[in-house]
């Protein structure tokens, strides 16, 4: 599978997801919780240590190509978000879903303002370091981030380091147009995307 067909598999995945169209506000990305019931069976497994992260893992792990999805704010437990992690995973990749949020997602009736302040992309992006390098050890040559919502985020700052290949982002919270002047291919939602092949 080409790299530029990926970046439309997650797009569209995302928009099956419900995560992601293109009029949507940022306060609906942060108003529409996952269905956690909406299961099924999982093709990859967690981890308890992915670089000092837990991880949902699954796809190619041979890959030399790997996919860090970076979740909402609900967290790494979305079952529609693993099934795009398999789905990712079944063109060929190794797909992590590391918990950014140390087991403690946002949840209804949380202050979000607290919440955020205390889980912020930035600081995430920061602290995500070791699992790129990790990838890489693991010769992971071509690494590329999707984020959705606080993932987005998470993934443009991703970004701004020199641990990625792509960056993906669906539905980015919060992204602003200094995030934009990233040295990487970035892709937003425009269904043209041609120059991120790299390998
Ligand atoms: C969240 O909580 C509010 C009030 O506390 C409630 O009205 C709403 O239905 C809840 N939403 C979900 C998704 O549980
Ligand atoms: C949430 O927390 C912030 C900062 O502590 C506070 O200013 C705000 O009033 C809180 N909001 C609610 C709805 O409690």
């Amino acid at each position: 599978m080409a790299p530029a067909l990926l970046y439309q598999c997650l797009v569209c995945l995302a928009v099956l997801a419900g995560s992601a169209t293109t009029t949507a506000s940022h306060s609906q990305c942060l108003d529409n919780p996952p269905d956690l019931t909406a299961g099924g069976d999982q093709a990859g497994v967690v981890v308890d240590d992915l670089a000092g992260f837990k991880a949902y893992v699954t796809g190619a792990a041979r890959s030399h190509r790997a996919i860090v999805l970076a979740s909402d704010i609900f967290g790494f437990e979305a079952p529609l978000l693993r099934k795009i992690a398999d789905k990712v995973g079944e063109a060929g990749y190794y797909v992590v879903v590391p918990d950014f949020f140390n087991g403690e997602p946002y949840t209804n009736g949380t202050n979000r303002t607290e919440w955020l302040q205390a889980h912020s992309p930035v600081k995430a992006a920061q602290d995500a370091k070791p699992i790129f390098a990790a990838l890489k050890k693991e010769h992971k040559y071509l690494v590329g981030v999707g984020g959705y919502c606080w993932g987005g985020k998470f993934a443009v700052e991703v970004a701004k380091t020199d641990g990625v290949e792509a960056v993906v982002i669906s539905h980015p919270s919060a992204v602003t147009a200094d995030d934009m002047k990233v040295q990487l291919p970035l892709r937003g939602q425009v269904p043209h995307f041609d120059s991120w092949s790299s390998e």
